[in-house]
């Protein structure tokens, strides 16, 4: 029988601590995630200055909470893996550094992780028969990203944002028609409210690129010309719009590419519209649709380490030289 592996993740681009064991990539001993969010509600957005902080005095004791929580002891980890970009540059060497210092404490191999990538093994860990090859579409507060996903370690991206990212525009809308940080969650229970009756521009180009910014800005004008249209009925043309850009892309991607298991992750694939109308892709077009459960949508650990155990079988290392990459691309 083939030994065990055991993996701890960190993650810190952005303004989640988190840190988590997972055992083999798939099952998940334990997840802590501390969010600032609080913290940086009153600001409207991250400030990046007081995340890095913030990390600071979280990390050691979020750690020895996901060593507590798995029953397991830093002995018993076969590599540290952690997220090196992108993100905020404090923030990621908050991480980085912690990994680097337990890894060669511990005399552990360190195995740096792309961000992206870990939102993609989310759901290896929710949807055990999920295995490469398929198509991902990721929609996160920084990204939005149509990936053909090869092999665990295989990317090709074929299409992204030319502007906002899709949940860079929901913040914004959310912002601006008063509902406050982080707007995608606050957006998704107000459009259950309202009516999808307003018809906003969507922009579909020649490739597989998407541009969420024309949209956005056709909702801040309306609400800026006449604060009397009804909210509800703005966040839900809102999220029609930008779903119907994100459907009509991902069934594109997948006709040409002859493929049809569709995976989402990200941020954005917390959203119950979003989540429903590609669900019902299994119905219309016979796919197969999957997404991580909710709390793997948002940044966490477990999908770092995840991730990190596809590297680690593939021999990947790093060394004590792995700096924070802020802009570090998919492939
Ligand atoms: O993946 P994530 O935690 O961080 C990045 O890597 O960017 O994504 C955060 C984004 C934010 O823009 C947030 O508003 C959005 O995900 N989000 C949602 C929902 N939950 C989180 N957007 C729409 N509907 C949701 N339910
Ligand atoms: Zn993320």
């Amino acid at each position: 029988m083939e030994k065990d592996i055991y993996i701890l993740g960190i993650e810190s681009s952005c303004d989640e601590t988190s840190v988590s064991v997972v055992k083999n990539g798939r099952e998940v001993l334990s997840n802590v995630i501390s969010s600032q969010v609080p913290i940086h509600e009153k600001f409207g957005g991250v400030v990046p200055e007081i995340a890095s902080r913030n990390h600071v005095e979280a990390i050691s004791n979020v750690t020895k909470k996901a060593l507590k929580d798995a029953n397991i002891t830093l002995n018993d980890i076969d590599a540290v893996a952690c997220t090196y970009g992108p993100g905020l540059v404090g923030a990621l060497l908050v991480g980085v550094s912690y990994a680097k210092a337990l890894s060669y404490a511990c005399k552990k191999p360190l195995i740096g992780v792309n961000h992206i990538e870990g939102h993609i093994a989310a759901n290896y860990i929710t949807n055990k028969e999920l295995k490469p090859p398929f198509l991902c579409a990721i929609v996160s507060g920084g990204h939005t990203h149509l990936v053909h996903i090869k092999d665990y370690r295989e990317f090709e991206i074929l299409g992204k944002t030319r502007d906002d990212a899709i949940g860079e525009a929901f913040d914004k809308v959310a912002r601006v028609i008063g509902l406050g940080y982080p707007g995608g969650p606050k957006i998704d229970k107000l459009a259950k409210e309202g009516d999808a009756n307003i018809k906003l521009p969507e922009t579909h180009f020649e490739n597989l690129d998407f541009s969420f910014s024309g949209i956005k800005t056709a909702v801040i004008n309306l609400h800026h010309k006449n604060p009397d249209v009804n909210k509800a009925d703005l966040a839900a043309s809102f999220e029609k719009a930008v779903t119907n850009v994100l459907l009509e892309n991902t069934l594109k991607a997948a006709k040409e590419l002859n493929i049809d298991t569709i995976a989402l992750a990200g941020g954005v694939s917390a959203n119950s519209y979003i989540r429903e109308n590609f669900l019902n892709l299994e119905k219309t077009h016979n796919m197969k649709i999957y997404y991580p459960e909710l709390i793997l949508c948002t940044d966490n650990a477990a999908m770092i380490a995840s991730a990190g155990y596809y590297n680690y079988i593939s021999g990947v290392r790093s060394d004590l030289e792995l700096n924070a990459v802020p802009n570090l691309k998919l492939s």
